[in-house]
């Protein structure tokens, strides 16, 4: 199985959209008594606390979503190496539990990143050179009790670098983290879906990640050309059943990688996550698809990311309008990170400001800094709306043309029947402000990037919505990621999008405070 036999992707994303068809012919249901656990579970290992306290840093949540691009680039020589309560400060406000809810048939543990279905399938690893506080080696990031567990000791670095094929951001860093998906932990509602969930919610992830280490001025980037066998050992993954997603490298050093010590390979021992699984070989599929081979193979796959062209503009513009720096929300990333929460009811009869709903395309839309985005600023996403409720705006369709900052009227009109209609009949996309979409001609994408290329558009999209989810926080109203009916998408914005795929979905509006459960 070659990355360049696209083939796959194609059909991996054709047998996994939702339709009309799809969703009643499904005879999938949720299985209460196996359920997963939302947490990888090591049997033996230690504890090691992470500092419960931590400083949290003032910077306004707005500021650190979105620096620009030179503020978050190279520190020129300066070193930099996170400590201990740097880096609890990072992993709380990236993956952390921030908020618990009772329910009936027990709790659910809120993480500080949305994802479908409150199943947090995600898990993060640190491979690490000897930082203050946290000696050289392979760690488990494990929320539950706000510890560390350590798979491995030692410097492991050159493991990762070498599977990357010498990323010079990988090369620099005294501390990368690692992110992995355990499938079934998704799939069990999903099925077969969850694998382009593992980069929704591995992104929504990142998107804190990279503005929480941003504000420590530790160079985040996203890196996902590597060896992924490589990676899976070192973390001691099962790669039947999880799959790496994304390394960051964080600070800088002076100092070349060590060679790395002997990789044994790790028999850990972890709780059964549920009573049994079932496995969906499609999952499989792609990852094995879209694998790397070796570090050869992710140095030649690491370039000058897709070149697109913007489609022709008609004349019906309306410029971005940018807030008044008094009226900027001054709340910090903590504060944003911590009181985020789907909204679950939109309130229709608000509208968002202009001014309000173009800080938040500003979040999404500036510089995500990774090895499939050279030069910095470059996008794989064309961002497609529905506008029903933003003041300045006629209710109606719209292209968000990214170099002129301006949002082009595509058709005119009230679309919240349709918008709910394309959000699987949702009242949510119905009833918020305004949703977007963010979306990608697969077939270009693919001959650039090969099948990876599918997880670097979803895993961008998912750091798009991530962003939009905190721009919205922050200026206190509400979002909320959403799933869709893929190709009903592309029909309702043709011939604009045609042979356009849909990799993400976001709505944003006021919270209706008034609904049972609403108004997080
Ligand atoms: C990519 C994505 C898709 C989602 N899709 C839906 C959806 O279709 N319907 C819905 O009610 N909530 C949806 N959600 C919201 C999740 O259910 C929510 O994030 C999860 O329950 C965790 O809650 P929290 O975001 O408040 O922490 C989605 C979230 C994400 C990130």
């Amino acid at each position: 199985m070659s990355n360049r036999d696209t083939a796959a992707t194609l059909e991996y994303h054709e047998t996994t959209k939702h339709s009309e068809r799809s969703v009643r012919a499904s005879r999938h249901f949720l299985d209460f008594e196996n359920q997963p656990l939302a947490f990888k579970i090591y049997r033996d290992l230690k504890a090691i606390p992470l500092p419960q306290s931590f400083p949290g840093d003032d910077l306004p949540a707005l500021e650190a979503i979105s620096p620009p691009v030179a503020a978050a680039a190279a520190n020129g020589d300066d070193e930099r190496t996170p400590d201990l309560a740097t880096l609890s400060r990072i992993l709380y406000l990236s993956a952390g539990i921030t908020k618990r809810k009772r329910y009936p048939g027990g709790e659910i543990l809120f993480r500080a990143y949305p994802n479908t279905g409150a199943l947090h399938h995600i898990d993060l690893y640190l491979v690490t050179g000897e930082l203050p506080g946290l000696s050289a080696g392979v760690y488990h990031f494990d929320p539950r009790d706000f510890a560390l567990r350590r798979l491995r000791e030692g410097d492991y670095r050159a493991v990762l670098v070498e599977a990357s094929g010498r990323s010079p951001d990988l090369a620099r860093a005294p501390l990368i983290i690692a992110s992995a998906s355990t499938y079934w932990r998704n799939a069990w509602k999903y099925e077969a879906r969850a694998y382009r969930h593992c980069f929704w919610d591995g992104g929504t992830l990142h998107a804190n990640l990279l503005a929480v280490a941003g504000s420590e001025q530790l160079e985040p980037r996203l890196v996902i050309g590597f060896a992924d066998r490589a990676v899976e050992q070192l973390l001691g993954l099962d790669p039947e059943r999880e799959g790496a997603i994304a390394l960051v490298p964080l600070g800088r050093s002076r100092r070349a990688t060590p060679p790395a010590p002997p990789l044994p390979e790790l028999r850990l021992a972890i709780e059964p996550i549920s009573r049994s699984e079932v496995d969906y070989p499609a999952i499989r599929a792609q990852h094995a698809a879209s694998s790397l081979k070796d570090g050869a193979e992710a140095a030649s796959w690491r370039a000058p990311t897709l070149a697109r062209e913007e489609p022709a503009p008609t004349d019906s513009f309306y410029p971005l309008r940018p807030m008044a720096e008094l009226d900027l929300p001054r709340d910090s990333l903590d504060a944003v990170i911590r009181r985020r929460g789907s909204t679950r009811a939109f309130d229709r009869t608000r509208s968002l400001s202009l001014e309000e709903f173009s800080a938040v395309l500003d979040c999404a839309t500036c510089a995500v800094l990774g090895d499939f985005l050279d030069p910095p600023g470059a996008s794989l996403l064309d961002l497609y709306l529905i506008v029903h409720a933003v003041e300045g705006l006629a209710p109606g369709a719209y292209y968000y043309r990214r170099l002129e900052r301006s949002l082009e009227l595509l058709r005119e009109g009230n679309f919240r029947k349709e918008a709910g209609r394309l959000g699987l009949s949702q009242e949510l996309p119905a009833d918020a402000a305004v949703n977007v979409y963010s979306m990608v001609t697969l077939p270009a994408l693919l001959g650039r990037f090969g099948n990876r290329g599918y997880r670097a558009a979803q895993l961008e999209g998912g750091v798009m919505g991530g962003r939009m989810y905190l721009g919205a926080y922050a200026q206190r109203f509400g979002a909320t990621g959403l799933t869709f009916f893929d190709d009903e998408v592309t029909e309702f914005f043709s011939p604009h999008a045609r042979g356009k795929s849909v990799m993400f979905l976001v709505a944003l509006g006021h919270p209706d405070r008034t609904a049972l459960g609403g108004g997080s």
